[in-house]
């Protein structure tokens, strides 16, 4: 089916630009109000009827459906291109729809971590519900469910009482949206509507965890750090990319993801024999995008006749600057004519800066510039 697809802003779009997502959530009566606007009905309509809409998240834009509507959620596969293997996480907006969707009580870890985090960006696995259609877990027996943080992916989720299965709205391969245009370029005519909810606050994707077995596992990082989890908990949380055993690892992670259309290389400065050099080099007959934190490191050399378009967009003492910003730039430096290659300056894989490397090696994905863990694995 072929849509004529809508982007709509809410009567509170502004609020989204002002102030912090946390206050807008815990504001009751700017909830309420919300939820009365015609965007979010029109949205949850839509969901009510069957039909995927795309939705701001505090990490990036979602694609959404009804997460217990099988026909509905293989919208969601079509729309994206995604593949039939890879299961879709869960978005709940109150603690009595997650007992719906799991099949046991819930652990007294998951309990902890979703008193601390929830609303935000940690996802954390539970056993399935029956009543869950396998298309949303692509047959996995288990589910993976969150309670995001902005507020009008909660004002839907509310809105329609429905629990919304919703992975990244962008092309499956390519770097997910944190903006709605973003949503748009990639699933226009594909998809009914798209709810504008501003630029995500996080920018990379929420943090998959596994608090099943004797290790509490990362099967994605994201937006909460396995520091902040280790250190609330007061335990260690190891990352599964890192244990040898592929079973444990979500399903996604073998995929290509994140991937501009322009060939992406990563560099660090004490590597200036190989991966710079060569950048340097091809800045002599085509122009070169260079995103780093430390523009003066380039200073020593005469790049008075080079082609480079230097981005600098980030420190590394803020790497939560580079991760809001990754997937933005990916697009933009991609849509840029004018632009040739893309290299990136590694940051240091601790804090949030361990998603974001996870994503920019997925992303170049070139082996010999990649660690175990990223590429196409
Ligand atoms: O921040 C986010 O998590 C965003 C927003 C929209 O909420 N969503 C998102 O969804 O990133 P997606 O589908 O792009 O990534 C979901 C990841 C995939 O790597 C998938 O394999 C994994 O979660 N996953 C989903 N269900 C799982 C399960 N039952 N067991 C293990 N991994 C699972
Ligand atoms: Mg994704």
């Amino acid at each position: 089916m072929q849509f004529k697809t809508k982007i709509r802003e809410t009567k509170y779009h502004h609020d989204f630009k002002v102030y912090s997502m946390k206050k807008l959530v815990n504001d009751l009566e700017f909830m309420k109000n919300l939820k009365g606007d015609s965007a979010v009905i029109e949205a949850a309509e839509l969901l009510k009827k069957g039909e995927v809409v795309g939705l701001p998240t505090e990490t990036v834009y979602g694609l959404a459906a009804d997460a217990k509507n099988p026909a509905a959620v293989k919208k969601i596969f079509k729309a994206k291109g995604r593949p039939q293997d890879n299961p879709l996480i869960v978005h709940i907006a109150q603690i009595s729809q997650l007992q719906e969707l799991i099949s046991q009580d819930i652990s007294d870890k998951a309990e902890k971590l979703i008193s601390e985090f929830w609303p935000g960006p940690l996802t954390i696995i539970f056993p399935k519900n029956k009543n869950v259609p396998t298309e949303t877990s692509a047959g996995l027996d288990t589910i993976a469910v969150r309670m995001p943080a902005h507020p009008l992916m909660l004002a839907v989720i509310e809105k329609s009482k429905l629990a919304l299965a919703a992975p990244s709205a962008n092309t499956s391969g390519f770097p997910s949206p944190t903006r709605a245009t973003h949503v748009y370029n990639d699933l226009k005519g594909k998809i009914p509507l798209i709810l504008d909810g501003g630029f995500c606050h996080f920018g990379v994707e929420s943090t998959v965890i596994d608090t099943r077995g004797d290790k509490l596992k990362v099967l994605r990082p994201g937006g909460i750090s396995r520091e902040e989890i280790s250190s609330f908990l007061g335990e260690e949380v190891i990352l599964a990319a890192e244990l040898k055993d592929q079973k444990v690892l979500s399903p996604g992670m073998k995929y290509r993801h994140y991937a501009p259309q322009k060939k992406l290389y990563i560099f660090n400065f004490s590597d200036k024999i190989s991966v710079l050099k060569q950048a340097l080099k091809k800045a002599d007959s085509k122009k070169i995008a260079i995103i780093t934190a430390r523009e003066s490191e380039f200073e020593t050399e005469d790049l008075s006749n080079k082609k480079i378009k230097f981005l600098k967009v980030f420190s590394h003492t803020q790497p939560e600057e580079l991760a809001q910003n990754l997937f933005d730039l990916l697009r933009k430096l991609d849509n840029n004519e004018n632009i040739a290659e893309i290299y990136i300056e590694e940051l240091e894989s601790a804090g949030i800066g361990e998603a974001v490397m996870n994503r920019i090696y997925k992303a170049a994905a070139a082996e010999e510039y990649s660690q175990p863990g990223g590429g196409d694995n």
